[in-house]
């Protein structure tokens, strides 16, 4: 376990946090001393199962079902979040879906779904994180900062993605998005801030990697030869969360093992 606990006491809500890059955050963000709200859709056991984990390991943690496309279940998971703990001062914006087809195929639902729940689930939460942010100001004994909002892009939000047009076109709202808050919010002093991750070895694009014919075709992408893992992401978070990051607000950290450098050329590659 560990000792370093630089959001000790600090209140997190993290979205779409039963499975993937969202449970390794919110994970993360427990060990690193914070409360977390576990949100989640679906499977509420495994959403279950982490608020455990991160009990394991000394913080307090609830379970939340909360579709973040919904303009009212997100309000009510912000309010009960402030009912039970006082406040908030994080949120990590992560719920998100593919739904994958040829340009020429893409219905209007999977074109819709994906915009509702990427980019106006994202901008549905971070409104009301940084409505508590703003009613509450700055508690010095926290954070230097009123609050933190880190969005989860992807490489995708400046690597244009033949075949998913409807995720390329929600990361790249995300980006622009992300940074107009963080201009616009940083008076407040509230950090908005982007994880865009490269491959990462998650139920979202498991086809990519579960076999090693994939995870070979895969790592042609990836000048640092490795598919990154959903801790690398967990990681980024508790800097980005922490007063360890206090002087920077709108970035995008692409954490990708060198994704946006294609070609990539390395030795023998
Ligand atoms: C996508 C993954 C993909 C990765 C790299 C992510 O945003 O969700 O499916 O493997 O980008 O292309």
């Amino acid at each position: 376990m560990s000792t370093h606990k630089p959001l000790k006491g600090q209140r997190a809500i993290v979205t779409g946090a039963n499975s993937g890059i969202g449970k390794a955050v919110a994970l993360a963000l427990g060990e690193a001393g914070a409360n977390v709200v576990v949100d989640y859709l679906f499977d509420p056991e495994a959403a279950e199962d982490v608020a455990q984990q991160i009990r394991d390991n000394g913080s307090q943690a609830m379970i939340y079902q909360a579709d973040v496309s919904d303009e009212q279940q997100v309000q009510a998971m912000f309010q009960a979040t402030i009912e039970a703990w006082g406040s908030v001062d994080i949120l990590v914006a992560n719920a998100g879906l593919q739904r994958d087809a040829k340009v020429v195929d893409m219905t209007l639902a999977q074109w819709q779904k994906v915009l509702d729940v990427n980019l106006t689930g994202q901008f549905l939460c971070a409104r009301e994180a940084a409505k508590e942010f703003m009613r509450r100001g700055v508690e010095p004994s926290l954070s230097r900062a009123a609050g933190k909002i880190i969005c989860i892009s992807s490489v995708h939000e400046v690597i244009p993605w033949a075949g998913h047009v409807n995720y390329a076109a929600s990361k790249g709202g995300v980006m622009l998005m992300m940074q107009s808050m963080a201009q616009e919010l940083a008076g407040d002093k509230i950090r908005v801030n982007s994880i865009a991750p490269g491959a990462i070895k998650t139920p979202i694009n498991t086809a990519a990697w579960d076999t090693p014919e994939a995870e070979a075709e895969l790592l042609k992408l990836i000048p640092y030869n490795r598919v990154g893992d959903p801790e690398d992401i967990g990681k980024a978070a508790v800097w980005l969360a922490s007063d360890d990051s206090d002087y920077v607000t709108g970035t995008s950290l692409f954490v990708d093992g060198g994704m946006t450098l294609y070609p990539g050329f390395r030795e023998g590659g």
